[in-house]
């Protein structure tokens, strides 16, 4: 370790509060009494074994976390919330344990895979939940997450730092009045009761059918100044940070807007460990916790840096703890999968060389996962003793993908320090684009790390010229091509393919959420990005690009399979396919179909192909601009992380 850190005492000052005024007998602490302490530093561990024998002490049954890798559920790559393995139950199922459940279940969450390296978005993280199936309804449940919030002897949080939202209430169903009562009853005043629209109040599906209700959250007031006089609990200024939801399982969503009541009321609540655990300490960032201490002790070690001294490295060590944690929960789940490219595989390959590019820019070479993999395999395997059983595995996999990737990625920089010579010929400092096209399309050496050699030469990279190479390559690709269509698939790679299915998902999803006048007007892949352009008259708001992303994320997250018939031209446009205007088709055409009758059909297009087979393999799809391309006619360009 390169620098000492502060010794963590049993209990820490953290905010003043009216209610209570503890002494906590550490040396030293009480002298400064009577300042009043608000709660007690609370780890991981003893939050979660609060959180079970709370509810143990309720008539629950503590029941197993599941696997990450969902059973008999293709919608998805990963289970991504507590009540995901509870799916089955909340639908009318009777539970073997009875129907009242707590848990604690690990979830990894991939559609924010691109932000991670912020201070708050994790891909992996633990979801506390109480489950009552059939048994308590609003009030029960509303009464027991008060006491666990508020009792001094669970989470002790004053009354007047806690708010809460509930649902405002629809054309569809009511406002939530009832939760509102019981909160009020409760003690909590008006003030701090929120009433919020469906996209914040309401809990629906992962994929596009299941259970789902209205829901009532749990916000602590970090005591800063509100943002405006509008600012309340559920605000996203900073002031309100959520640490629980209720939700209230009261309907089946059978297809959009069709929604019909469940045979049984049921109870899903669900409490972030991290999150919370962050809260509770009066931390800001989840990578301040105890929870990721010894992980970024390790790679402090490992980089002999000094996290908190740079913001770009910080970045990179957050990436590394989150994407190494993630990658040793797949790998030391018993259903472990190994990195490859194909769904959750895929997913676990990404973390791995993601994690490994950072350690990179870190300057660490040699060994980097699997030594930090025992570091949170130590810290885990008490609640999660399958990390301990399957230590080898993870260990070696991690290894085994580490050398691979570091392999492709040495190649290309013993390429590169060929061409090193002639390069400092050239005065500019700049390195042709030309070249670093050759170390792409050669070895698979990625632009931003030729871009990053090259800086340290003291010397950029002509991009455009990268990107002319690129496009050249392209066009190549193109005359030699039997397989041209629509003028967009050219390059026939992995990637080339699956941008291609993204674009169908993204055409689908721009019809729905802005309108069915939407066409494509054209579209461009390459191995790296998309261009998408479509007719519609108006630039797209914020939230329509976020709505558009989110859908097509979600298609992606469904994992639906994707699959080819041969019809007539009229007999696929008589089922629904999206043909092109003005495009030339022979009388036998292949038709697209993303979603099948079990999942639902998402989208349907006639289209010469070729596609992934299912829409898990794609990645993260990330809108990164929309912009006008000629009258009437909108450009989006997207990538696929
Ligand atoms: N399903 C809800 C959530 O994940 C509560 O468990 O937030």
């Amino acid at each position: 370790m390169l620098h000492s850190r502060p010794v963590v005492q049993k209990c820490l000052i953290l905010y003043p509060t009216k209610q209570y005024n503890f002494t906590c007998g550490c040396p030293g602490l009480d002298e400064v009494s009577p300042i009043p302490l608000l709660f007690w530093f609370m780890t991981a561990y003893e939050l979660r074994s609060k959180y079970i024998a709370f509810f143990k002490s309720k008539d629950h049954a503590q029941i197993q976390g599941k696997s990450l890798l969902p059973d008999n559920d293709p919608t998805v790559l990963f289970t991504t919330a507590g009540m995901h393995p509870l799916v089955p139950y909340l639908l009318g199922e009777d539970h073997p344990a009875g129907n009242r459940l707590v848990d604690y279940q690990k979830c990894i969450r991939t559609g924010d895979i691109d932000v991670v390296g912020d201070t708050s978005h994790l891909t992996f993280f633990e979801m506390l939940g109480n489950w009552s199936l059939g048994d308590y309804f609003k009030e029960g449940a509303i009464e027991m997450s008060f006491e666990f919030l508020t009792a001094p002897e669970w989470l002790g949080i004053s009354l007047e730092r806690i708010g809460v939202t509930v649902f405002e209430g629809d054309a569809t169903v009511a406002r939530d009045e009832e939760s509102a009562a019981v909160w009020k009853r409760l003690g909590i005043p008006e003030s701090r009761i929120s009433y919020r629209p469906r996209a914040d109040n309401w809990w629906g599906p992962a994929g596009a059918t299941g259970p789902c209700g209205p829901d009532s959250e749990m916000f602590i007031d970090m005591e800063k100044e509100p943002c405006g006089p509008a600012c309340a609990p559920g605000c996203s200024c900073g002031k309100w940070l959520e640490i629980w939801n209720d939700v209230f399982m009261q309907y089946h969503k059978n297809a959009p807007e069709e929604y019909t009541p469940l045979a049984r009321q049921c109870v899903d609540t669900g409490m972030g460990i991290e999150r919370t655990v962050t809260i509770l300490n009066g931390k800001t960032s989840v990578y301040d916790t105890e929870l990721f201490a010894p992980i970024i002790a390790a790679v402090e070690q490992a980089a002999a840096y000094h996290y908190g001294s740079d913001p770009d490295k910080d970045r990179s060590v957050r990436i590394i703890c989150d994407h190494v944690r993630a990658a040793t929960f797949i790998l030391g789940d018993p259903k472990g999968v190994s990195p490859s490219n194909v769904g959750a595989g895929y997913v676990l390959r990404r973390l791995i060389r993601r994690a490994v590019r950072h350690g990179l820019k870190l300057g660490i070479h040699g060994t980097l996962l699997s030594p930090i993999a025992q570091v949170i395999i130590d810290q885990m395997s008490g609640p999660y003793p399958e990390l301990t059983e399957n230590r080898l595995f993870v260990r070696t996999e991690l290894d085994k993908e580490e050398g691979r990737f570091l392999e492709t990625l040495q190649k290309g920089e013993q390429e590169f320090e060929k061409l090193l010579p002639s390069l400092r010929q050239d005065s500019r400092k700049i390195m042709s684009g030309r070249l670093a096209f050759k170390l792409y399309d050669t070895y698979g050496f990625p632009i931003e790390l030729t871009e990053e050699l090259a800086a340290e030469q003291g010397m950029t990279v002509n991009r455009p010229e990268f990107e002319k190479a690129f496009k050249q390559h392209q066009e190549l690709s193109r005359a030699g091509s039997e397989q041209l269509f629509k003028g967009g698939l050219v390059d026939q790679g992995i990637m080339a393919v699956k941008y291609h299915t993204a674009t169908h998902l993204l055409h689908q999803a721009l019809r729905t959420v802005l309108g069915k006048h939407v066409a494509q007007k054209g579209s461009n892949i390459t191995a790296e990005r998309m261009r998408f352009d479509f007719s519609h008259g108006a630039a797209m708001s914020a939230e329509e690009i976020a709505q558009v992303q989110a859908l097509v994320n979600e298609q992606i997250q469904r994992d639906l399979p994707v699959t080819m018939t041969m019809m007539g031209l009229d007999e696929a446009k008589a089922s629904g396919a999206i043909a092109l205007f003005g495009e030339k088709y022979e009388s036998q055409v292949k038709v697209y179909t993303i979603g099948d009758d079990s999942h639902g059909v998402f989208s349907k297009e006639v289209c010469g192909g070729p596609h992934v087979d299912r829409t898990g393999t794609l990645g993260t799809f990330k809108i990164q601009k929309e912009q006008s391309s000629s009258a009437g006619v909108r450009r989006i360009r997207a990538v696929l992380e």
